[in-house]
């Protein structure tokens, strides 16, 4: 293998800076399309060997049309690569394209079809991607599977891998989600890759599919053999890419790791993760980091690695990392092009054409209603108004009525909607078809029961604070803090762990219950100098990682990630009926499991089982609230 050494850091491609002027002057009108504040953007590092990654698009290949950070479009995206590899290749240096699954759920290009991703699948595929592979989204449904494989797999062909999933094919057999493992070698700096692609331990996929947990599959012989057919000697580089988070906290990617350096004590690794849906840059060893990178189609994740870097370096001479918004400012400054017109290609606008023909023919454009401010998440607290809990508590949960006439049906009720179920803020704007699959997709019926009102009021209190304390008890095969939204749930795991190191060093120290605190705000200093330095910015993530809090392309003012609970409540509880009044509790069946567990271990042995109590989907309700009333 021949390595270009003379690419070092000093020799980095001189990529024109941007200058914004030309950009607001440019002839066509992508004002829409980008942000109204324009802060200085930070240089990609270039390497011998670079990579742009995509995970959990879940569909949002037309943009994000309320937002402008993330205004760019999969058309866009499409001319942001082909500009890239150009210049991958003029500077004869390489350029991977990864992408890390879970394509389904979540936006109206994809779920307003049936089935699910028949228009957003082949659009996605226009990307030129080298490696991709399968998030637990494609595994739910069996048609979303069978579409992966007889769609997804044959467009990748050999960049199609998958070490630990596998399809039931037409004789019964299991077979793998393309390929188990690819060896390669790169275009331009010759160097040799070898591969893998691992989904984490799934267990809710169809039955037509099989996923094998990564830490039977290092035992496999398939996996060893492959290990000891490709030695050190012939490798420069192992890239592992999977739908699985990259954080310290997340054991699986921690096991491979020792089993990779047994056999690669040397070899520079790279983890590209997925599924948390967050920005993140770990440090497993000096010579191997992993990249997140975000969700949504908001953000683009690069990295760089100096393949010819030798001796006992700290990563950071070694790697680079860098967050990309995903919108036209950070493209067009990224390809060192000064104007659309000579940033646009033909396949790009081609995909942005297809795109706009089928938003159209779904009507995802479609107008239902408005809303009048932005609801969030967790960008407020629980308790705000404009928190999207706060209006569904409140307000919009309270119009559901049965579907059918229930016997003994109480007048008083609890509804418990798990955090989770809500996918994304809902933004100022028209209240379009396409926002009905975007802020909930999920189509789940709900359920009742009914308990004494000194049980029922006893519930979600009780899934609530099951987090740290029950994680800890091996008998506990429901974890609650998974009915939490994926960005918080990752969150609350890294805060528990902080918490147990903690507690190690000072045990004398009582146990409490955490009060979680809101993600940025132990930095307090970094907020102040925000504060002061930033105001002028955009709204936008401020990440911290392994690497310090410079990887953002675009330097933001933070949006700061609340804690929220697990489940939130709405009740409509009357004070002056006894405890011993019966209560409808309402649920979506899907959280039905953590329901039952909570009645146990509150002590509640009566017998009960569910009913069906409504087939009016979250989303529907919202729609139908927003079209009647003012928010
Ligand atoms: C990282 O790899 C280099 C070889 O490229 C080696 O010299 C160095 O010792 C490795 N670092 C560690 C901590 O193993
Ligand atoms: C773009 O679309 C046109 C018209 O459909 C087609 O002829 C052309 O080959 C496409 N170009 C690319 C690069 O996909
Ligand atoms: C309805 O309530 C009555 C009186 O509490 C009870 O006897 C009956 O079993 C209940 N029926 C159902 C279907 O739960
Ligand atoms: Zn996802
Ligand atoms: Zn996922």
């Amino acid at each position: 293998m021949q390595l270009n050494s003379i690419w070092t850091s000093n020799k980095t491609p001189v990529i024109a800076t941007l200058i914004i002027t030309l950009l607001v002057f440019s002839t066509r009108n992508i004002g829409k399309k980008t942000p109204d504040s324009l802060g200085s953007i930070r240089d990609l590092k270039w390497s011998s060997i670079n990579f742009l990654h995509t995970t959990d698009t879940h569909g949002w290949y037309g943009g994000h049309t309320n937002q402008k950070l993330y205004g760019a479009d999969w058309g866009d995206f499409i001319s942001f690569t082909e500009n890239m590899r150009s210049i991958a290749n003029s500077q004869n240096v390489d350029l991977l394209l990864v992408d890390t699954g879970d394509r389904h759920d979540g936006n109206g290009l994809t779920d307003a079809t049936v089935p699910n991703g028949i228009e957003a699948l082949p659009i996605f595929a226009k990307q030129d991607y080298d490696l991709v592979t399968i998030g637990n989204h494609e595994l739910y449904l069996y048609e979303n599977s069978k579409q992966e494989f007889d769609f997804i797999v044959q467009e990748y062909g050999n960049n199609y891998i998958s070490s630990n999933v596998e399809y039931k094919n037409n004789d019964g057999d299991f077979e793998p989600f393309g390929k188990k493992y690819k060896y390669f070698t790169t275009p331009n700096q010759k160097a040799r890759i070898l591969s893998f692609a691992f989904l984490f331990d799934f267990t809710r996929n169809n039955e037509g599919t099989k996923v094998t947990p990564l830490e039977d599959v290092i035992k496999e012989k398939w996996f060893l053999e492959t290990l000891k057919k490709h030695p050190g000697q012939d490798v420069d580089l192992i890239v592992v890419f999977g739908h699985i988070p990259i954080a310290h906290t997340w054991k699986e990617l921690l096991v491979l790791h020792q089993v990779l350096r047994e056999y690669y004590p040397e070899t520079k690794i790279q983890y590209f993760g997925g599924h948390s849906h967050i920005r993140d840059f770990t440090i497993f060893d000096s010579n191997l980091t992993g990249l997140q990178s975000g969700r949504y189609c908001e953000s683009v994740g690069w990295v760089s690695i100096d393949l010819s870097a030798t001796g006992d370096l700290s990563p950071q001479k070694i790697f680079a990392r860098s967050y990309i918004d995903f919108n036209l400012n950070s493209f067009l400054h990224h390809s060192g092009q000064s104007s659309i017109e000579e940033f646009e290609t033909e396949a790009g606008n081609n995909v942005t054409r297809t795109i706009n023909l089928v938003r159209n023919k779904l009507h995802l454009n479609d107008v239902l209603g408005h809303v009048n401010r932005n609801y969030y998440v967790d960008y407020v607290p629980l308790d705000h108004p404009q928190n999207l809990f706060k209006l569904l508590a409140d307000q919009v949960l309270p119009t559901l009525q049965p579907t059918q006439a229930l016997k003994n049906q109480s007048d008083e009720r609890i509804f418990i909607i798990n955090t989770g179920s809500i996918r994304y803020d809902l933004y100022k704007g028209p209240y379009t078809i396409d926002t009905r699959y975007i802020v909930s997709p999920f189509e789940n019926e709900w359920a009742r029961i009914t308990l004494p009102k000194s049980i029922a009021i006893r519930i979600g209190p009780f899934l609530n604070k099951a987090g740290y304390i029950l994680s800890q008890d091996k008998d506990n095969e429901i974890d609650n803090r998974r009915l939490l939204p994926l960005h918080q749930y990752s969150q609350r795991l890294k805060q528990e762990q902080q918490l147990r190191a903690k507690l190690e060093e000072e045990p004398e120290k009582k146990f409490q219950y955490p009060a979680f605190s809101p993600f940025f705000s132990q930095d307090a200093e970094f907020q102040n100098e925000a504060s002061i330095t930033r105001q002028k910015l955009s709204k936008g993530y401020v990440t911290h990682d392994d690497f310090g809090d410079d990887g953002d392309d675009t330097p933001h003012k933070p949006v700061i990630n609340f804690p929220i609970t697990n489940v939130v409540e709405s009740k409509q509880l009357d004070i002056e009926t006894g405890e011993h009044a019966l209560v409808d509790v309402i649920y979506y069946k899907f959280i039905e499991g953590n329901i039952l567990w909570a009645l146990k271990h509150i002590g509640y042995d009566e017998k009960v089982e569910s009913e069906l109590y409504s087939t009016t989907y979250l989303n529907q309700l919202l729609e139908v609230f927003v079209q009647q009333n003012e928010i």
